[in-house]
C-alpha cells in the first residue's frame, strides 16, 4: 500500500470516530474535512500525482472518504438540529400553554358533604340504600296506603313492568332498611339520589338526591327534632337564620312538620325567591308514626324518634342563589367552574 492510500485509510478512521454534541466542533469539523482548503480537497489535488496503476484504487478509496465525512456531517448535523428544536419549544415563553384544568367538586357534592358534616357533629353516621326498591320499603313500610297517589304512575318508575320493583322516590327507604337491620339507638343520615316521573322544568327534575335523618332512642321527642334540625339551619345558612316549623302530612310521621328559614336572599324583608313571605320552605320532618316502628320490629312503647328529609338540589339552590334545577344536570363548565374556589 502506497504512502497515500495509508493517509486516506487513517483520515477515514479518524472521521468515522468523530463525535460531538456541539456546533462548533462540527463547523470546525466541517472546515477540516469537506471546505475548499479541507484535507480532502487536498488529497484530490494531489491525486494527479499517484502512479498510474494506482489511480484507480486511490481514486475509490477518495471517494469513499469524501463520502463517508459528508455522511457523518449530516448525521451529527440532524441530531444536534433535534435537539436543538426541542430545548427551543421548553425555552420559548411565547408557546401557548399546555393548561391542565383543576378539577373541582360539583355543587351538589359540596352541599352534600356539607350537610353530612354538621349532622356528624351532632352524632349522625351516614348510611345508603339502594337505588331500585321493592313496595315495602318504598311505600308499604312507610305506612303508604294502597291507594296513596304518590304511588300512581305519574309519579314512581316501575322497574320492567314489575309493580313491586321501582326506583326509589325518596331516600326514607333506607331509614326502612336501617331500622330492619339495626336495632335503637340509631342516630343516621342517607344521602343519596331518588327518581321520580315529573315533567323537567326549572324547579323540578325526574333525578335529584336528597338527605334523610333519623333519630331513634328512648324518650326522643318533638323538642329534640326542632333543636337539631335549628342547629342545622344555623350551621349551613349562618347564625342569623331564623326557622319556623309548620304542621304537614307525611304518611309516616305524626305529627309532622315542613321546616322553613328565614330567606337567606332578602334577610326576611321580602323578594321573589320567598316570594314576598320572608321565609322559604327547605325540609319535611316529623316523629315517625309507630306504626312504622311496628313495621321494622321496633317496640314503639319503648322507643320513640323523629325523621327529616330534604332536598339537595333545593338547598344548594338556595345557599349559592340558583335559579334553574336543570343546570346541575347540564355539566357546562362555565356553570361548575364557579365551584372551584369552594372546599
Ligand atoms: N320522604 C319525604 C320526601 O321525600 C321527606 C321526609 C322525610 C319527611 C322524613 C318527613 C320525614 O318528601
Amino acid at each position: 500500500m502506497n504512502k497515500m492510500q495509508d493517509k486516506i485509510r487513517k483520515i477515514y478512521e479518524e472521521i468515522e470516530a468523530f463525535t460531538t454534541d456541539r456546533k462548533d466542533d462540527l463547523e470546525q469539523f466541517r472546515v477540516k474535512y469537506l471546505s475548499k482548503k479541507g484535507v480532502i480537497t487536498g488529497l484530490f489535488t494531489s491525486f494527479k500525482d499517484v502512479p498510474i496503476e494506482q489511480k484507480r484504487a486511490v481514486g475509490q478509496a477518495l471517494n469513499d472518504l469524501k463520502k463517508k465525512a459528508q455522511e457523518k456531517f449530516n448525521t451529527i448535523g440532524d441530531q444536534l438540529k433535534k435537539r436543538e428544536d426541542k430545548t427551543e419549544s421548553v425555552n420559548d415563553v411565547s408557546l401557548p400553554v399546555h393548561f391542565q384544568e383543576p378539577g373541582s367538586r360539583h355543587p351538589l357534592s359540596l352541599i352534600r358533604n356539607e350537610i353530612i358534616e354538621i349532622f356528624s357533629r351532632i352524632g349522625f353516621t351516614v348510611a345508603e340504600g339502594p337505588e331500585i326498591e321493592d313496595d315495602w320499603h318504598n311505600f308499604t313500610a312507610l305506612n303508604f296506603p294502597e291507594e296513596h297517589p304518590a304511588r300512581d304512575m305519574q309519579d314512581t318508575f316501575f322497574i320492567e313492568k314489575d309493580p313491586d320493583i321501582a326506583l326509589r322516590t325518596h331516600t326514607s327507604s333506607a331509614q326502612i332498611r336501617a331500622m330492619e337491620q339495626r336495632k335503637p339507638p340509631l342516630r343516621e343520615i342517607y344521602p343519596g339520589r331518588v327518581f321520580r316521573n315529573e315533567a323537567i322544568s326549572a324547579r323540578a327534575h325526574c333525578i335529584f338526591h336528597q338527605v334523610e335523618g333519623l333519630y331513634i332512642d328512648e324518650n326522643v321527642s318533638f323538642a329534640d327534632l326542632k333543636q337539631a334540625l335549628y342547629y342545622f339551619a344555623r350551621e349551613l345558612f349562618g347564625e342569623d337564620t331564623d326557622v319556623r316549623f309548620r304542621p304537614s302530612y307525611f304518611p309516616f310521621t305524626e305529627p309532622s312538620a315542613e321546616m322553613d328559614i328565614s330567606c337567606n336572599i332578602c334577610g326576611g324583608k321580602g323578594c321573589n325567591i320567598c316570594k314576598y313571605t320572608g321565609w322559604v320552605e327547605i325540609l319535611g320532618c316529623g316523629m315517625v308514626d309507630p306504626d312504622v316502628l311496628e313495621n321494622c320490629n321496633i317496640d314503639s312503647e319503648k322507643y320513640t324518634g323523629f325523621a327529616f328529609g330534604m332536598g339537595i338540589e333545593r338547598i344548594t339552590m338556595l345557599k349559592y342563589q340558583i335559579q334553574d334545577i336543570r343546570l346541575f344536570f347540564e355539566n357546562d363548565l362555565r356553570f361548575l367552574k364557579q365551584f372551584t374556589s369552594a372546599i
